[in-house]
């Protein structure tokens, strides 16, 4: 049991990773191996350092790129940051067999985001009212210096409106304020304008009459943006005549029917949709964490949507009319292009060259069609050969790696698990008859 550090953040980067081999590495080799992940452009590692406290290594993952997707008309290469070696591949393959089918039409709803100030107030509802209607134009006002330069670009804060909560919890109320951020995430600016905003009530709710007593005071519990943002949403959906889906063993109309019964079972059933939703997030998250977005904000809203009516549902739809397949996709996405680091990271800022320099709108539309694309992949995979031929095939590069293989090992691999189920067991077995000096003629 080690002592707790007191001033860790004050070491330098080296006394950080002196202490923390001193505590808690026992392999010789960590050190090493936190060090060659520095980048060895000091200047470059210098902003890595400074994204977050206590950095002692910067964290890598595959940056890959998935071709060809053809969205609202325009083609382009997605580049998509996962550690999850099917994911890529299937997003390809996914965006290459829509591009043949019109591809990905999609569009944004809304861009309207939100926050709260959570107020406790154990006096009437009706004075507390009487207050904000009287103070909400001050409350506002607060924020003009904030707001300038959103307001100049077309955005800012649109909306307050006072919430009586009480019926959920006793004495509690909210300000419920609405933004458009336009480009930017924005959650220091909303989070800024509704500290600033909290201020100002306390100030004048310390000069309102009614709340002279005590016992009656309004008082601000927090202020903070809100990652449930239903009214900040995009919709994908890619369509096509059921014949042109013919799958393996499955005509068109076969494999159309199995996608829309599993699509559906999605929507009814909370353990198939929270699996199924997964699959959508894989696409997703992959191009949201190329650009420098913030995921967990994605990730959080993104669930809080898929359970809007009271229980969690896929968030894909999948019908047949009329001999014509569609399957479509409707999320929220408060995403950026401009600010956090999305203009700081060097990748984001190459990510978002690969893609255009969209506008967040635009960043919406390439998401969700992101995540249909890997919805339809994974489901696709599903309802025909099973999920783990395709993926495990991608997976063996990182069995093999595990077991040390040589590049010679990795190629006869390759050519013996095309037509050989892929497993840790059946890949050791492998590796294990390949070394063996009675299978030398295998080398051949
Ligand atoms: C794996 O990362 C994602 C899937 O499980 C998604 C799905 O089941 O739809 C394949």
């Amino acid at each position: 049991m080690h002592h707790p550090v007191s001033g860790f953040s004050k070491k330098s980067k080296s006394e950080k990773i002196e202490w923390l081999a001193r505590h808690y590495l026992k392999n010789p080799e960590s050190v090493a191996t936190l060090k060659s992940y520095w980048h060895q452009d000091i200047s470059v590692q210098q902003l890595h350092d400074d994204f977050s406290e206590n950095t002692v290594s910067n964290y890598w993952l595959p940056f890959g790129l998935a071709p060809n997707f053809l969205i609202n008309d325009s083609l382009y290469v997605l580049p998509m940051v996962t550690e999850e070696s099917s994911v890529v591949a299937a997003a390809g393959n996914a965006a290459k067999f829509w591009a043949g089918r019109g591809g990905f039409k999609v569009s944004v709803s809304g861009t309207t985001t939100n926050g709260q100030i959570h107020i406790s107030y154990p006096g009437s509802p009706a004075s507390l009212k009487q207050f904000f209607e009287e103070n909400k134009t001050g409350i506002r006002n607060a924020i003009r210096t904030i707001e300038k330069n959103m307001k100049e670009r077309g955005g800012g804060l649109l909306n307050l409106e006072l919430l009586d909560k009480t019926r959920v919890l006793s004495g509690y109320f909210q300000i419920h304020a609405t933004f458009e951020t336009l480009d930017a995430m924005g959650a220091n600016f909303i989070n800024s304008c509704l500290e600033q905003m909290a201020r100002t009530f306390k100030e004048k709710a310390e000069s309102f009459s009614v709340f002279k007593n005590k016992n009656t005071f309004p008082e601000v519990v927090m202020s903070i943006l809100s990652n449930h943002v239903p009214e900040c949403l995009v919709h994908a959906e890619v369509s096509c005549e059921v014949d042109r889906l013919q799958s393996g063993k499955l005509s068109g109309r076969e494999f159309a029917e199995k996608f829309v019964k599993a699509v559906t079972i999605a929507e009814v059933d909370t353990h198939r949709a929270v699996t199924h939703n997964k699959g959508i997030m894989n696409g997703i998250d992959a191009v949201v964490l190329a650009t420098g977005n913030d995921f967990r904000a994605v990730e959080a809203g993104v669930h809080a949507y898929a359970a809007r009516n009271g229980t969690y549902s896929g968030l894909t739809r999948a019908a047949i009319t009329e001999d014509i397949f569609t399957f479509q996709l409707k999320i929220p996405l408060a995403i950026g292009t401009v600010g956090g680091l999305t203009s700081l990271h060097p990748l984001s800022k190459v990510s978002l060259e690969i893609l255009k320099s969209p506008s967040a709108k635009q960043l919406m539309k390439i998401m969700a069609a992101a995540g249909l694309a890997q919805n339809f992949a994974a489901v696709r995979s599903l309802i025909t050969t099973g999920i783990q031929k395709g993926h495990m095939k991608m997976h063996l590069t990182n069995i093999l790696n595990q077991l040390q293989a040589s590049e010679e090992e990795k190629k006869k691999a390759q050519i013996y698990f095309k037509n050989n189920p892929v497993s840790h067991t059946s890949v050791a077995e492998f590796l294990t008859d390949f070394r063996s000096p009675s299978n030398q003629h295998i080398k051949q």
